[in-house]
């Protein structure tokens, strides 16, 4: 659905997006992740044909966006970063408006409008004035005016950016329904949100495609993936020696707790499980040992260690 090949964007001096290349394959969810500044919207600008690259190319449903831009773009809903609405306009005369911009015919305007206005679930505020909107609301009248002609593809920028938890709650529900019969490419900040509902991520940063895979993939193959927190009542340096002479044990960090305990965290390779071991030594030692978790990494781990700077 979605082709990116060698994809990279000059401002100035400055390469914001260096020789990208991905693809989004029909009825995929992808979450597209990275930290402020690393490329997201200027990559998602150029695949909705609103910024022309500097060089590299993109097509969506085999549409080269900037060749073929009206047939790309038919197929294309997209919700900006900040959605620009009419202010002075009511919720359903804008969609209204939208879809006549968007070539459909007045009666398939009526029928597509009251359509999403029912999906977005703004029948309450359908005659409202856009500017005595919530930003809840304003973000579904973006998310509505995206599917108002019925794309079978949308690309979502930060949709849930500056919404309430509720509100959070309510789009994210709305984007899974959604994503039951379209295509998706959502760039979020909120991990978990994006581990909910993506199958596959895409992590950019500096402007470079760090990774693209299932979240469960990327997990798995991180180092986070084997570490095990214990915490122990007796001398520290102890144990530190003690654990650290483990199988798969590469690092181990101790911390003071109260009235002797200390925690002792032990790094290993990914796919390993260390606690057995630990709790055998702690048993051997005759060590109180009360608590021994092993850390599940998330996505958020991932994350953080594809786009450290150290
Ligand atoms: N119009 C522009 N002119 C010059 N530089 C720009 C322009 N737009 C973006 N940049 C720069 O390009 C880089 C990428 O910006 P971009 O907005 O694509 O990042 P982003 O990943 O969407 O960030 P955020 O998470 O903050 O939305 C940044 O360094 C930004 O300052
Ligand atoms: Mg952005």
């Amino acid at each position: 659905m979605i082709e990116v090949s060698n994809l990279s964007k000059r401002y100035g001096r400055h390469l914001a997006v260096k020789d990208a290349t991905f693809s989004v394959e029909k009825g995929e969810i992808v979450g597209f992740l990275g930290p402020n500044g690393a490329g997201k919207t200027t990559t998602i600008r150029m695949l909705t044909g609103f910024l022309p690259p500097s060089s590299g190319s993109a097509s969506i449903a085999g549409f080269d966006i900037f060749r073929q831009s009206i047939e790309a773009r038919k197929r294309i809903g997209y919700m900006p970063e900040n959605v620009p609405l009419y202010d002075d306009m009511r919720v359903r005369e804008y969609l209204s408006f939208r879809a006549r911009i968007k070539g459909l015919s007045n009666g398939d305007a009526r029928r597509r409008v009251a359509h999403v206005v029912d999906t977005c679930g703004l029948d309450a505020v359908k005659r409202k004035m856009i500017k005595t909107l919530s930003k809840g609301f304003r973000q579904r009248v973006g998310l509505a005016d995206a599917l108002v002609h019925q794309p079978e593809l949308l690309i979502l920028d930060e949709p849930t950016n500056g919404l309430d938890p509720i509100q959070i709650r309510q789009i994210r529900e709305l984007i899974k329904h959604l994503a039951l019969n379209h295509t998706v490419l959502i760039s979020s900040h909120i991990l978990s949100e994006v581990e909910m509902i993506a199958n596959r991520v895409i992590i950019i940063d500096s402007g470079k495609i760090k990774a693209a895979d299932t979240p469960q993939n990327l997990i798995a193959e991180m180092r986070a993936a084997g570490r095990v927190q214990c915490e122990i009542l007796a001398p520290a340096d102890e144990v530190a020696a003690e654990v650290s002479g483990l199988p798969n044990v590469k690092k181990v960090t101790s911390e003071d707790l109260e009235e002797g305990w200390v925690r002792h965290t032990l790094w290993s390779d990914s796919g390993t499980d260390t606690r057995q071991s630990v709790a055998n030594v702690a048993s051997e030692k005759g060590w109180p040992l009360r608590s021994l978790f092993r850390h599940e990494a998330t996505l958020e781990d991932v994350f953080v260690e594809m786009t450290r700077k150290d």
